[in-house]
């Protein structure tokens, strides 16, 4: 498969829970990379280069806490961040990218293309890997039931997603919008988490355009 480089322009997240108010900006100190991953002094996070089969993950430095009430219950929280999937061959990339809520710092254990640097051949779809992710998806793996080559996902312990649509958006009149995710062209994402509804929202738009009312997921 061909490579693909990432640029993740900025990342801005909050978790907000009773009596907690966490808010974090990028800061390149804040973060910790592995593998191909680099942090750029200018602000801009490169996950992979023109290596093929390179997985780069980068991980907030300090532990978020999700479950903060004495009942367990799991906060709510919001982030978004930007980016951009630059691939050697602009019609073609491989293989994507996911943003994560993992109990480990780092996932070192993942493999890379197909498995998106979340899980390997042995651990996908086991419960105990206690991996959510949002799935940015430019190859259809028909192993992993994938909807076509350019979708987004919502994955809970595995690459078979729990729910998937293509890439693109609702403007205000219903219509949909297509999103290439290969375009080049920066993209923001919104990661958003009601805990009373227990409802995991995902938006994503152009730079240029401003964020939908109605989430892709
Ligand atoms: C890409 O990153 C990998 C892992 O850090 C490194 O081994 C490789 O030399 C890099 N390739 C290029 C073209 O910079
Ligand atoms: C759990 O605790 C939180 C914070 O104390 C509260 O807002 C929420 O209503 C509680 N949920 C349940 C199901 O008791
Ligand atoms: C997959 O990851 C698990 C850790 O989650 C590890 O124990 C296992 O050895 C890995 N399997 C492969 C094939 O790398
Ligand atoms: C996510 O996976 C875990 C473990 O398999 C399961 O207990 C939980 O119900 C799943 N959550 C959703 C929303 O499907
Ligand atoms: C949007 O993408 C879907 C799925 O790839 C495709 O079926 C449809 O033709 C595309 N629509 C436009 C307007 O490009
Ligand atoms: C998720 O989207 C639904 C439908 O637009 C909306 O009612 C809900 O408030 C949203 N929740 C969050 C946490 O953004």
């Amino acid at each position: 498969m061909k490579v693909f480089v990432l640029l993740l322009l900025l990342m801005l997240n909050k978790a907000v829970s009773q009596g907690e108010r966490g808010e974090f900006g990028f800061n390149g100190y804040l973060y910790d990379s592995y593998g191909s991953a680099n942090l750029d002094s200018n602000g801009l996070l490169k996950l992979t280069n023109y290596t093929e089969h390179e997985t780069g993950q980068v991980f907030y430095n300090f532990p978020v806490r999700f479950k903060n009430s004495p009942n367990g219950t799991v906060s709510s929280f919001s982030t978004t961040f930007v980016f951009a999937i630059v691939s050697e061959i602009p019609t073609f990339s491989g293989h994507g990218i996911a943003f994560v809520i993992s109990p480990t710092k780092g996932l070192p254990y993942s493999f890379p293309s197909q498995y998106l640097g979340l899980f390997n051949s042995t651990n996908n779809g086991d419960p105990s890997n206690h991996v959510v992710a949002v799935e940015f998806d430019t190859i259809q793996s028909i192993e992993f039931n994938d909807m076509d080559d350019n979708h987004v996902g919502i994955d809970n312990n595995s690459l078979i997603s729990e729910k998937a649509a293509s890439a693109g958006y609702y403007k205000e009149d219903g219509t949909f919008k297509n999103i290439s995710l290969i375009s080049r062209k920066p993209i923001q994402a919104w990661v958003e988490y009601d805990s009373s509804s227990k409802q995991l929202n995902i938006t994503l738009h152009p730079l240029h355009v401003a964020k939908p009312k109605t989430p892709l997921l």
